[in-house]
């Protein structure tokens, strides 16, 4: 262990306290500098900086695996066994296979008129305020609109949905006081989600009501479908928040690039994937290592984890030309924002439906976008969002 460990650099930061994850580009930008692989002491983890060697990692699923826990403490890997993002090989293609292909595009044909409307009511309503907050109003209104509906989570029952998904998301984190804050606000998300399953109270037509099907049908067993509602619901909320409300900030900081966007709108699919590379909304998850592997010069042990960090990997300046700089006309599609591979996240085609439509709703009645009050960022071990965006629309 130990002749290997002195072939990787150390870095001996902890890049998960409230400053670095407030801003942890500093911190990218030395990892990277480091080395294409880095010991991190503190959470004893190898973290993998680059784009290369993300993308590498993410396509070879069979010796990287995830069946273990993508996340960077023992306790969460327990948590989240059952589901999708934590499964491998057959398990993992059975599991999504099952609900997966609610959320092709040819399934999400039906739903885009009905997100476009919504989107078109936001902003309507948003232009009738002086100001409102970008993150609420607009960001979280629209997936809060949109996707319970589609898991099929109970009407009344969504009080405190964001509240635990996020939870569910600070647990993947390193085992610190954040992470450990969260476990019972996760676990009362995997009751709610046993309490639905058993009382059957999911909303007809619905994925939750697919997978109960299936259980009649007995081709899946009736524990596998809590962790496998958790496995949709839980990402599709702040995930998509982050997005919507990046999406706001870079444009009204940099006005050049929305009158970019108005005077040529087939630039909107180019700006979804320039959003989530430039700010990406989720940080790093980790990877178990099957065989004894070769990183670069690096030699790292069977059973060491490895840290996949998409936010790094997508400022990568040996990948991307002026990485630090905002411009939708960059071909970013090939970040790794919505990872890669196997488990590249299969909700991303109802993401990209719900931000297009958020922007092409403001593309068409917006002529600019002003912060009127310092904006807030929420601090998560995982996701890295805005929690609070006031801003005024001005109407075209
Ligand atoms: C901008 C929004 C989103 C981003 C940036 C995002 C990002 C990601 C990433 C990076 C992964 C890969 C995890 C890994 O490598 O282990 C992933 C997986 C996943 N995502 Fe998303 N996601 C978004 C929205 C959504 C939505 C809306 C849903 C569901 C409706 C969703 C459901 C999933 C699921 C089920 C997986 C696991 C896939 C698998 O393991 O095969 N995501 N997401």
């Amino acid at each position: 262990m130990l002749r290997h460990l002195a072939a990787v650099p150390v870095y001996r930061h902890d890049i998960y306290t409230r400053a670095a994850l407030l801003e942890p580009h500093p911190h990218y930008r030395t990892l990277r500098s480091l080395g294409p692989v880095v010991w991190l002491p503190r959470h004893r983890l190898y973290a993998l900086p680059r784009y290369a060697e993300c993308k590498e990692t993410l396509r070879d699923d069979g010796n990287f695996v995830s069946g273990h826990g993508v996340a960077a403490n023992p306790l969460a890997n327990r948590l989240s066994r059952g589901t999708t993002l934590n499964s491998d090989g057959g398990d993992h293609e059975r599991r999504r296979k099952l609900v997966a292909h609610r959320l092709m595009p040819r399934a999400l044909r039906s739903l885009g008129e009905d997100v476009d409307a919504q989107a078109r009511r936001l902003v309507g309503d948003a232009l009738e305020r002086a100001t409102v907050d970008a993150v609420s109003d607009l960001a979280t209104a629209l997936p809060l609109a949109v996707v319970p509906d589609l898991v099929g989570w109970p009407r009344g029952e969504r009080g405190y949905l964001l509240e635990w998904a996020a939870a569910t998301f600070d647990i993947l984190g390193p085992a610190n006081w954040r992470a450990l804050k969260a476990v019972p606000r996760s676990l009362h998300m995997l009751r709610f989600a046993r309490r639905l399953v058993r009382e059957r109270t999911v909303l007809p037509g619905s994925m939750a009501e697919e997978l109960l099907t299936a259980v009649d049908d007995g081709t899946l067993a009736v524990e596998e479908v809590p962790p496998l509602l958790i496995d949709y619901i839980a990402p599709s909320l702040d995930t998509t928040i982050s997005a919507i409300s990046s999406a706001l900030f870079l444009f009204a900081r940099h006005p050049q690039q929305w009158q970019l966007l108005r005077d040529d709108p087939s630039l909107l699919p180019n700006a979804v994937n320039e959003v989530v590379r430039f700010e990406s909304p989720l940080r790093a998850f980790t990877r178990k290592l099957l065989h004894e592997s070769t990183i670069g010069e690096a030699q790292l042990p069977a059973g060491a984890r490895v840290l996949v960090m998409y936010a790094s990997a997508n400022r990568d300046e040996r990948e991307w030309d002026a990485p630090d700089v905002f411009d939708i006309r960059n071909s970013a599609g090939r970040h790794v924002g919505f990872g890669s591979g196997a488990h590249a996240c299969a909700g991303q085609g109802l993401a990209r439906l719900e931000t297009t439509a958020m922007l092409q709703a403001l593309v068409e009645r917006v002529e600019r976008i002003d912060i009127v009050a310092e904006p807030k960022w929420a601090v998560n071990n995982i996701i890295h969002r805005l929690e609070h965006l006031p801003v005024r629309l001005i109407p075209a």
